[in-house]
C-alpha cells in the first residue's frame, strides 16, 4: 500500500511517499529560511511560502518514489496541531488531490506523526510502551497503550522543551532555529560549570517547566561581559542542556518503572538531541529498551505524517474529505 503524505504545520514544506507504512520511498523536505531574520517563525510569511511550493514538493517526491499519483493509494495530511494558514494549505492542497483522484484520505494529529516515526522504523517497538514526544511546541509524557490509544501522563505547564532551546539560542545570539546549534556547542562545554535549576524534578508527578530554567540562563547571561559571554559560551550551552534533559530523562525512566513498561519512544525534534539520546543510555536498565527515530524524522517530515496515516487507516479506515484545520488538536486527554 502507497502512501502519500503532506505536512505544512509550521516551517517545513514537505511531501513523502511511504510502502506498507514502514518503507521511506521519498521524503522531500523544504525548511523555509525566510523566518530566520525575523527571529522565528511569521504565520503569514511561511503560508505563503507554502502556497509556492507545496506543488514542487509533491511533485519531487513522486518523482523520488517512482510512482504517479495513479499508484498512491491514500493521502494523508497534517489537519493539526499547528498554525492554521501553513496547515490549510497542505491539507487543502491533499484533500484536492484526493477528491480528484477518488483517492482515500485521511487527517493526521501532527504529534501522531511524531510519534509514527518510530513505528517507521522499529517494528519491534512493543505498541503497549512510554512515550516521550519533545517538540517546538510539546513536552508529552504519554502511556501509549496500542496505535491511537494514549494516556496523557503529563505535560509543560508552560514552555516547551525546545521552545526553551531556541529562546535560549536566542539569548546566547545563536539565531533562529538553534536548538541543534546550541547541541553542538554544549557537546564541546562543560555540563557542570554552572548550576541550573531542575524544574519541578523533586515534584512526585510527570509534569515539566521550562520557563524558570529559559530565565534563570538569561540572568545569568545579563550579568557576563561581552568577552566572558564569549568565553563561556560552551559552557553555558552545556550547563543548560544538562537541565533541561535530566528531567526529562528521570521522569521517563520513572514512567517506565511506575506503569512497568519496558520499551519506551522518544520522538519530535528535540529527540534529535544527543545529549537527550546519551543520557537515556547511560540510565536506562538493563531490562528496558530505548527507540527513536533517525535525525531526520525528529523534526518535521511528511514520512512520519504518511506513517500515522498508514496505521489510523489500518485501525479505523479513510477519514473524511469535511476535516479541517484544528490549531490546538489534542492528541490525548
Ligand atoms: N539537536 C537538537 N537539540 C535540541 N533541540 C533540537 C535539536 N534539533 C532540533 N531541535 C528543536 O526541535 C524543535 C523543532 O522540532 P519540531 O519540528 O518537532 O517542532 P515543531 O513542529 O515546531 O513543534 P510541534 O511538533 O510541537 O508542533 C525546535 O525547537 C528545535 O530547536
Ligand atoms: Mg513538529
Amino acid at each position: 500500500m502507497l502512501v502519500l503524505g503532506i505536512e505544512s504545520s509550521c516551517d517545513e514544506t514537505s511531501a513523502a511517499v511511504i510502502k506498507d507504512g514502514r518503507e521511506v520511498l521519498s521524503n522531500i523536505i523544504l525548511s523555509q529560511k525566510e523566518h530566520t531574520k525575523f527571529g522565528g517563525v511569521v504565520p503569514e510569511v511561511a503560508s505563503r511560502v507554502h502556497l509556492k511550493t507545496v506543488v514542487p514538493i509533491y511533485e519531487e517526491a513522486l518523482e523520488a518514489a517512482k510512482v504517479t499519483l495513479d499508484d498512491i493509494d491514500l493521502i494523508a495530511a497534517t489537519m493539526g496541531p499547528g498554525l492554521v494558514g501553513p496547515l490549510l494549505v497542505g491539507l487543502t492542497f491533499a484533500k484536492g488531490l484526493a477528491f480528484t483522484k477518488d483517492i482515500p484520505f485521511i487527517g493526521v494529529n501532527h504529534m501522531e506523526g511524531h510519534l509514527s516515526a518510530n513505528y517507521l522504523e522499529h517494528p519491534d517497538l512493543n505498541p503497549h510502551h512510554i512515550s516521550l514526544v519533545v517538540s517546538g511546541g510539546h513536552t508529552m509524557l504519554m502511556e501509549v497503550k496500542s496505535f491511537g490509544e494514549y494516556t496523557m501522563l503529563g505535560n509543560t505547564i508552560d514552555d516547551a522543551c525546545g521552545e526553551a532551546y531556541d529562546k535560549v539560542a536566542k539569548i546566547m545570539g545563536l539565531g533562529y532555529p538553534g536548538g541543534a546549534k546550541l547541541d553542538k556547542l554544549a557537546q564541546k562545554g562543560k555540563k557542570d560549570a554552572i548550576q541550573f535549576p531542575r524544574a519541578l524534578l523533586k515534584e512526585d508527578s510527570y509534569r515539566f517547566s521550562y520557563s524558570g530554567l529559559k530565565t534563570a540562563v538569561s540572568l545569568y547571561i545579563q550579568k557576563l561581559s561581552e568577552s566572558e559571554l564569549k568565553e563561556q559560551l560552551n559552557d553555558i550551552a552545556a550547563s543548560f542542556q544538562e537541565a533541561a534533559i535530566e528531567v526529562l530523562v528521570i521522569k521517563t525512566l520513572k514512567a517506565a518503572e511506575d506503569k512497568n513498561l519496558n520499551h519506551i519512544s522518544l520522538s519530535g525534534g528535540v529527540a534529535a538531541n544527543s545529549r537527550l539520546r546519551s543520557m537515556f543510555e547511560e540510565r536506562i536498565g538493563d531490562n528496558q529498551k530505548l527507540f527513536y527515530p533517525s535525525i531526520k524524522l525528529c523534526t518535521d517530515n511528511a514520512a512520519m505524517i504518511a506513517a500515522a496515516g498508514y496505521f489510523r487507516f489500518q485501525k479505523d479506515g479513510a477519514g473524511s474529505l469535511n476535516a479541517n484545520a484544528v490549531p490546538y488538536l489534542k492528541l490525548a486527554k
